[in-house]
């Protein structure tokens, strides 16, 4: 009894460390809110950065403050209010300055209490060791007029772009001021934009040259990783009432249209979780070299342009993405081994509103299956790793000590995270369970949680929401699973198939082919009344029975369907991996093609399979060939790939 009092009470009073990943002292003194101002000189790839901030502390004592950063240059700490100069200096260690990062420590010349305020302000300079920054050239953008700039802070990368507490538990409302020496660059961050003003440089070395000052602010609490910026020629066309598109202008009619029910999507979700507290939304399509599919800024999510396919079988992706604005923005996850309440809550609303998409169960439960597929070939190839960090990737709690959280990053969370939901909807009820989920959003609204808080907050809610027998049966039937579904590094413990009638005739159909070694089934052209998400299903069940896909099926396979003329992304990638896999593509014009395709795209979903494929000399000179292109993060996982081959494979 002693014994649980005093746990609790150590958790009240933060004993606990609940983010190890950052170096700052977050328990002792809190962010409140951060005005950023930045100087871009996108010509010459640097910023000149200002950040005040507001603190409070939380500490008896305080006389240090420790923040996160990452290869920057710290110039000068101050008190905003009477100037007076802080000493400061770097703690770093070798390995975690390429991994983390080092920990900034700020001297504050006095000592703090309990409830103090402190304001300081910090004047540095980043450029392109900003691994969280992508500067592009004109020639690397569409337009090919000015430079273009875009961040991506999650997991831990704000910290290269400003010195703060990069921690998900820590959240804090931010303002900014950010002045481009170009008339040319518009600039948009992840808040609302209070005003855009032209003026002229009077007394500089660009005399008489126009500049463009932008103001941002966002009163919602979020954390760091939720800071984002993109500068460039990009422009802003309307989708509806609350919604936008922003890309520049080249293919921006385009996106516009692909977009155009981005309102309705809104709309769907909230049917299913309540009101959409952020104001507007936009989505800024993003140049190819993006490393992700889509990146829940608030108010201004980033995706890659291959969501936009012509068809609109793309737009899940941005369904996914609003999905956030409740999980994962507002209920966020307190560190990186709990990515699961956001990404899988994520993905359980998304298909809630890919039901009101679609009109149809079975096509969302398509995707569902697809994703399985994929979890399962991840949980075998990470257990088969000899790295216990590497391993505990396929649970729902990775182990990000002392290493880059973004290593961990995979679709486990998603869909291990989703499969999770699912079965406790199935063992709650539809219905109740709604109602839970919308509960369990107001009771953490603006706040981090882990697994356990989710947990608790079950449990009590059933006992409270439940007769005493109904109750008792769900407590058992989750607590048999639960722990083993979160932490266990093999399957979870209960997998549902997703079977229906549009994946079952997918399914056929891969094993008319498969029998058939190179014959076309008689009814082959079904294959071109599939969906998208019916043919990435065909494709990655050929992926996995790849062993018995001979390049004899293969060669009749592209004769048939002409996968690789496909513009869909989503196909290209699985069907130039499955290619490398069974040989089909092998010193010949298809090696040229997926060649090609690693230059064009730069999602890393989409690249770092094929280059897992590949063999070790192949994948480095492709590489090599294409490092520019990439983003900062695409190159880091790649050279992981590259890295962990042994040279004749
Ligand atoms: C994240 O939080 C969990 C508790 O929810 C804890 O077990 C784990 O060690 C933490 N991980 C890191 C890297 O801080
Ligand atoms: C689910 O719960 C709701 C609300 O408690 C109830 O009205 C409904 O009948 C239940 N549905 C099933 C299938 O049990
Ligand atoms: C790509 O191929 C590898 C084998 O090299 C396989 O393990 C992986 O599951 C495939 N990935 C996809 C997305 O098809
Ligand atoms: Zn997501």
């Amino acid at each position: 009894m002693k014994l649980v009092i005093l746990v609790l009470l150590c958790q009240m009073l933060y004993c606990v460390d609940v983010d190890k990943n950052t170096f700052s002292n977050y328990k002792d003194v809190k962010t409140m809110h951060l005005h950023i101002e930045w100087l871009l000189n996108l010509d010459e790839k640097v910023i000149d950065g200002c950040v005040e901030y507001s603190f409070k502390v939380s500490a008896n004592r305080l006389s240090e403050i420790h923040l996160d950063i990452y290869k920057m240059n710290i110039l000068v700490v101050y008190y905003p209010d009477n100037g007076q100069v802080l000493k400061w200096h770097v703690e770093s260690d070798k390995v975690q300055t390429e991994e983390q990062g080092d920990k900034l420590v700020i001297e504050l010349g006095q000592m703090y209490k309990l409830g103090d305020t402190i304001k300081l302000r910090i004047k540095y300079q980043i450029g392109e060791d900003a691994r969280a920054l992508s500067f592009m050239d004109p020639e690397q953008t569409d337009d090919k007029k000015a430079p273009y700039l875009f961040s991506q802070c999650e997991a831990n990368n704000c910290r290269s772009m400003i010195p703060l507490q990069d921690t998900p538990s820590i959240k804090f409302t931010y303002s900014a001021t950010v002045i481009t020496q170009s008339p040319l660059i518009n600039v948009f961050m992840s808040g609302n934009r209070l005003l855009n003003q032209k003026f002229t440089l009077i007394n500089d070395y660009k005399k008489g040259q126009i500049a463009n000052i932008f103001q941002f602010e966002l009163n919602i609490k979020i954390p760091a990783y939720l800071i984002a910026i993109v500068a460039g020629t990009v422009q802003e066309k309307s989708t509806g009432r609350r919604t936008a598109v922003i890309s520049e202008s080249k293919n921006i009619e385009k996106y516009q249209k692909e977009l155009d029910e981005l309102d309705n999507y809104l709309g769907y979700l909230e049917n299913y979780i309540g009101e959409y507290k952020w104001g507007s939304y936009k989505i800024v399509i993003l140049p190819a070299s993006f490393p992700f599919g889509g990146m829940e800024n608030p108010l201004l999510t980033f995706a890659n342009p291959t969501i936009i396919v012509g068809d609109k079988s793309g737009v899940s992706v941005a369904v996914h993405e609003i999905a956030h604005s409740w999980f994962g923005n507002t209920v966020t996850c307190n560190n990186w081994s709990n990515m699961w309440i956001n990404e899988g809550f994520c993905v359980f609303l998304e298909r809630k509103g890919l039901k009101q998409l679609f009109g149809d169960i079975n096509l969302v439960h398509v995707n569902s299956q697809v994703g399985n597929n994929e979890m399962n070939a991840l949980i075998k190839e990470f257990n088969s790793s000899p790295d216990d960090f590497v391993k505990s990737y396929a649970s729902l709690h990775p182990k990000t000590l002392d290493h880059n959280a973004d290593d961990s990053f995979s679709t486990i969370p998603y869909e291990r995270g989703f499969q999770l939901l699912y079965y406790l909807e199935k063992q709650i009820n539809e219905t109740r369970f709604q109602q839970l989920l919308k509960a369990w959003l107001a009771e953490y609204e603006y706040q981090s949680a882990d697994e356990s808080d989710f947990y608790r907050f079950m449990i009590l809610w059933l006992k409270l929401n439940l007769d005493t027998e109904e109750y008792q049966n769900i407590k058992k039937s989750i607590d048999n699973v639960y722990t083993k579904w979160v932490y266990d590094y093999g399957q979870p413990p209960i997998q549902e198939t997703f079977e229906n009638p549009a994946s079952k005739e997918v399914l056929e159909l891969v094993n008319s082919w498969i029998e058939g070694d190179g014959t076309k089934p008689q009814n082959y052209q079904i294959f071109d009344g599939f969906k998208s998400n019916q043919k990435q299903l065909f494709l990655s069940t050929l992926q996995e029975k790849s062993k018995d896909v001979t390049v004899a099926i293969m060669t009749s396979l592209e004769d048939a369907y002409h996968i690789s003329d496909l513009t869909d992304a989503e196909l290209l990638f699985r069907w130039y991996n499955l290619s490398i896999v069974t040989t089909y593509a092998k010193d010949n014009t298809n090696l040229l093609k997926i060649k090609k395709f690693v230059g064009l795209v730069g999602r890393m979903k989409m690249v770092n399979p094929i280059y897992k494929a590949l063999d070790k000399q192949t994948a480095t000179q492709w590489y090599q060939e294409n490092k520019a292109f990439y983003h900062p993060l695409t190159r880091q996982s790649i050279e992981n790939i590259i890295k962990g081959k042994t040279i004749s494979k």
